[in-house]
């Protein structure tokens, strides 16, 4: 695998990686399947992350076998509805939702001379950094407007890599979810996952909590 000296970027997922906006969109959804009648349970739950907005109607719908009961316009409605109360829910988000270390993380990379870049499935991506007074740690963000396919597809990864000006391989990739995951394995940049071990088997590196997102971490599991 690659030594940690040649690494040189980190490309960030956001929810769930940076701030537990995953339990806004959790609530949001759950909201969602219960005015279409579709029973929730943990792994539909752990299966929508990293998914995107219109990915993840459908495979709530599917859950179901409702997805064919709608037309096109009614599934953007309940997407919409989906999006206006996930926005209400994160309208309060300050710098304190940042979660336990990644601020410290974030500023390391930055002090450090590492380039740092956001590949979020998330429209609202933009809206949140602001909130969490981030914009200026990161490079770019990827637009999810202009990918042809969203994660687990590599496309997202490798376009944040590109917004860096560095290949793959000098990138590691952060994600909570199995389709990020897949999504950074796809690119082939370095992934760390943070979260449940046997949801991200397929991640290079494991931590359990974004607290033990170190550099010096890093390292240590890397070489
Ligand atoms: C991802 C989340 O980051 O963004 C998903 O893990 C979410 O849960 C997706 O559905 C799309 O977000 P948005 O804000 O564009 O609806
Ligand atoms: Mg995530």
């Amino acid at each position: 695998m690659t030594k940690f000296s040649e690494i040189k970027g980190f490309a960030f997922d956001l929810d769930g990686v940076i701030t537990d906006t995953a339990k806004f969109h959790t609530q949001a959804w759950h909201a969602l399947a219960d005015q279409v009648n579709v029973t929730w349970t943990p792994e539909l739950q752990e299966s929508l992350k990293g998914i995107d907005r219109m990915g993840s109607l459908e495979m709530i719908l599917k859950a179901g076998n409702k997805q064919d009961d709608y037309t096109h316009d009614e599934k953007v409605a309940l997407a919409s509805w989906k999006n206006n109360h996930y926005v209400e829910l994160i309208s309060g988000l300050t710098p304190d939702d940042i979660l336990p270390g990644m601020a410290d993380f974030i500023k390391e990379l930055n002090d450090k001379g590492y380039r740092a870049s956001v590949a979020s499935a998330s429209k609202n991506a933009p809206f949140i950094l602001d909130k969490l007074g981030l914009t200026d740690s990161f490079v770019g963000i990827v637009d999810p407007a202009t990918l042809h396919a969203g994660k687990p597809d590599p496309e997202i990864f490798v376009r944040a890599a590109e917004i860096l000006n560095l290949l793959p391989e000098q990138v590691i990739g952060l994600e909570d979810s199995a389709a990020g995951i897949a999504s950074i394995n796809g690119a082939g940049e370095v992934s760390l996952g943070i979260g449940d071990t046997t949801v991200l088997a397929a991640a290079n590196l494991n931590f359990a909590s974004t607290a033990e997102v170190t550099l010096a971490n890093i390292a240590a599991k890397l070489d």
